[in-house]
């Protein structure tokens, strides 16, 4: 059974998936419908065909956002507990989900005008996958591939917003980083900001995009949960021992360098995101 099969199939953390997950900000989406209108024009309908959402998970975070700029928005992901969530949460008329792999996907030669793939690509058979991307993108049509660093969080509006920073920081290195003995070739590839030659879009035609920035308004224990809803985080944190000590201080550390005691407190902060785009010829 694949990583991701066995990651995303639990119905908990699919649930805590929702929960923990923060939506993507409009600059993302503004900057790949800028991507697409430099060779597409807009329809008169101000819409265009059809997006296809690979590894959709639960819909929420990156397959929603694109209702407005397509008539139909297709989310796909291999698994059946993330799709359940999806349909459960979904309220747009022009969403559809479906249980499949993002190397063999249910649509017709040419029909798609952009393929998204949010915080997915280092799950997928490359070469397959920018297989099938060529085989369902209309000409012109884009793959836009992103994710965010969990390696540079930026508190702001805080007095001691560098200390509360390096702190987070070093949570996030020590449970993202081989310390972690379940850190995956996955996770090597989003540390290494999708730098891998095998993750490049096949398409000469392609750039990559950084320097784009979401704001999180969460809590300090939002932050502690948001990292549990990664699974082999979660894996890692529930090891017993010095693990679990140690993960254990950690909502107390950012509390006092923060000032309170209250694990409620609003904690807002920055996360680099980065993206590659291309372009079918
Ligand atoms: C980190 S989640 C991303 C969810 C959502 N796109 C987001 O950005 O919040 C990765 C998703 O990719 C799915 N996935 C992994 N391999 C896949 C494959 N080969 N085809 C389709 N989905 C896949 C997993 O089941 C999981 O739901």
């Amino acid at each position: 059974m694949s990583l991701a099969v066995r990651y995303y199939d639990d119905p908990v953390t699919c649930a805590n998936y929702v929960k923990d997950r923060r939506k993507y900000p409009i600059c993302i989406f503004n900057t790949i419908l800028d991507y697409i209108k430099e060779r597409k024009d807009t329809p008169i309908s101000g819409r265009f065909l059809l997006a296809v959402d690979v590894g959709c998970g639960p819909g929420v975070t990156s397959t929603s956002p694109l209702s407005p700029y397509f008539d139909k928005v297709l989310g796909v992901d291999i698994s059946e507990a993330q799709i359940r969530e999806a349909n459960l949460h979904n309220e747009f008329d022009n969403i559809e989900y479906k249980v499949t792999r993002g190397e063999a996907l249910p649509l017709d030669d040419s029909s798609v005008t952009l393929v998204q793939v949010a915080t997915t690509l280092p799950f997928l058979d490359h070469e397959k996958f920018y297989r099938e991307c060529d085989r369902v993108l209309v000409p012109g049509g884009v793959i836009a591939a992103y994710t965010y660093s969990c390696q540079d969080f930026r508190v702001i509006g805080l007095p001691n917003a560098c200390e509360l920073s390096e702190i987070m920081n070093e949570i996030s290195e020590r449970v993202n980083s081989n310390q972690n003995p379940d850190s995956s070739d996955y996770n090597l590839m989003t540390i290494r900001k999708y730098t891998d030659p095998c993750l490049q879009i096949r398409f000469p035609d392609r750039k990559r995009i950084e320097n784009l920035y979401m704001t999180i308004h969460s809590t300090v224990n939002g932050f502690i949960q948001f990292h549990l809803s990664v699974p082999f985080i979660r894996n890692y944190v529930n090891s017993c021992g010095e693990t679990m000590a140690w993960w254990k201080s950690c909502e107390e550390r950012m509390m006092e360098a923060y000032g309170t005691d209250n694990p409620e407190a609003p904690l807002t902060y920055q996360m680099e995101v980065y993206m590659l785009l291309g372009r079918k010829s």
